[in-house]
């Protein structure tokens, strides 16, 4: 695990939808639009899968998620790659449920997606795009 740098909780935070990349056992990869991410601490996001159907199986077979931001402002973005566990039920279940609700009541919160952050990468263009940010 490595901790988000300020740079990058604040990128991710103003990155609204965050794209998030999942892959099934056999490698074909998908990508989806998330609106309810959450950052719990330096290592940590919390995702609220409401709708997720090809990205609920595969994070069944491939736990690995590779989230994106950007900022126009500060002209600075990031890859975010992590591991997950998927709570059907429990406190971050309810952590989650509670959070999702409190924004709209009618949505399904059907399980909290806990990343737990491994490693970060430049996205930015120029010279250090692609290098390791942590
Ligand atoms: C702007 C936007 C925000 C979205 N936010 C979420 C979200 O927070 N949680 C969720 O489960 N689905 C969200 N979705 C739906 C997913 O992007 C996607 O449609 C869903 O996971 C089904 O795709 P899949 O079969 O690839 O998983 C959002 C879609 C859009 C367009």
């Amino acid at each position: 695990m490595v901790k988000m740098p300020p740079e990058v909780k604040e990128t991710l935070e103003k990155q609204k939808p965050v794209p998030m990349a999942t892959a099934s056992k056999s490698a074909t990869p998908n990508v989806v639009f998330i609106g309810l991410c959450k950052i719990l601490d330096d290592e940590t996001i919390m995702i609220a899968d409401n709708f997720f159907y090809k990205t609920a199986s595969n994070l069944a077979e491939n736990p690995k998620v590779s989230l994106l931001c950007y900022s126009s402002e500060s002209k600075k973005s990031f890859q975010i790659k992590g591991s997950v566990t998927v709570h059907k039920e429990g406190p971050q279940h309810q952590q989650m449920a509670d959070w999702v609700h409190s924004i709209n009541p009618k949505l399904p919160a059907k399980a909290a997606v806990i990343v737990k952050v491994e490693e970060i990468y430049n996205a930015m263009w120029g010279p250090s795009a692609g290098k390791k940010v942590v």
